[in-house]
């Protein structure tokens, strides 16, 4: 199925790389006029160098999802240029392996900053620059929200925290025409995430026992952005959506794929 976002502003923050970088892409292919903001500088001209590949509108905008006024600067920014935001996503996130006895109350914090913190700017701000009635506001999940994973203390509180925020601002946004919803992506091939969370030596194993026998693609989270995004979607809000092959069934000892935990670099 083809979308159309011809003159729809979209907002993608830590949409330069992996699986927010395909969401950009998907959007940017299907006419919308796309910011995407980060940190680093290197990575923010890549990626506007790829998404304006399709010809239409790009903006790549510095800043870190920690801080409230980076974020609302960017957003500023990326309003000015392209109009209020129809669509809304929140992904950028941060994850390393590490047992909890070994995890530094500054290392729990670093994540919860990035995902939890993160994400309630990213909507707070984003409500004042988004189109009212009418944005769809999306956050990027993950099966530690509602598995419980070793060595994932952290990742598992932030992610479940992101989804508490979306579902209450699911209830107090939906008189204002913003809907709220979470993308739960499972493991996807050719990303930061994967690499930090699977070796390849353990891929093999662990897709054997993910329900569709394969790890995802970026292609397959963005397709739920865009159906999200759109008029068919236009009665979900407050939903928490697998895009994971089947992979949050299993629990989170069969996501992490070590049957003991052991610290890796
Ligand atoms: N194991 C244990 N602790 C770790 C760690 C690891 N692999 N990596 C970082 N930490 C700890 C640090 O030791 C530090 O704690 P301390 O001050 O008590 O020593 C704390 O985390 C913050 O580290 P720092 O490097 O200053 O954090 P940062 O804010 O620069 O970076 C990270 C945040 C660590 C999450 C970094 O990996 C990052 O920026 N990630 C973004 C990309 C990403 O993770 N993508 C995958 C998305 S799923
Ligand atoms: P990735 O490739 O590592 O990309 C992370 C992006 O976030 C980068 O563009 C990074 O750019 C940006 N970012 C990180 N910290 C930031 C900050 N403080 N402020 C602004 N931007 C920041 O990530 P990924 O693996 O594709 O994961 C993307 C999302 O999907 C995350 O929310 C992740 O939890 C979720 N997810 C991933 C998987 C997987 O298999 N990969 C599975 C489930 C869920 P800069 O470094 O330039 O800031």
């Amino acid at each position: 199925m083809r979308f159309d976002y011809a003159g729809t502003s979209v907002f993608v923050a830590g949409g330069t790389s992996g699986i927010n970088l395909g969401i950009a892409d998907a959007f940017a292919e299907a006419g919308a006029k796309v910011a995407v903001m980060s940190r680093n500088a290197e990575r923010v001209n890549g990626a506007v160098q790829e998404l304006s590949k399709h010809g239409g509108k790009v903006l790549g905008l510095q800043g870190d999802v920690r801080d409230f006024t980076q974020v609302r600067t960017a957003m500023e920014a990326a309003k000015e240029a392209h109009g209020a935001f129809g669509v809304l996503v929140s992904g950028a996130a941060g994850n390393f392996l590490c047992p909890a006895l070994d995890l530094s109350p500054n290392g729990f914090k670093a994540v919860v900053d990035i995902d939890l913190l993160g994400t309630f700017h990213v909507m707070r701000a984003g409500f004042d620059f988004a189109r009212r009635p009418g944005a769809s506001f999306i956050n990027i999940s993950a099966p530690q929200s509602i598995s419980p994973a070793p060595m994932q203390v952290h990742v598992c509180a932030a992610k479940a925290g992101l989804d508490q925020v979306m579902r209450v601002l699911a209830l107090e946004w939906g008189e204002h025409g913003v809907r709220v919803n979470s993308i739960m992506p499972g493991p996807i091939e050719g990303t930061g995430g994967l690499s930090r969370l699977l070796t390849e030596t353990e891929r093999p194993q662990f897709e054997s026992r993910v329900p569709l026998r394969r790890v995802g693609q970026k292609d397959d989270v963005a397709n739920m952005a865009l159906f999200l995004g759109s008029p068919l979607a236009s009665y979900i809000t407050g939903a928490l959506i697998p895009v994971d092959g089947g992979v949050s069934l299993l629990g989170g000892r069969n996501y992490a794929g070590t049957p003991q935990p052991t610290p890796r670099a």
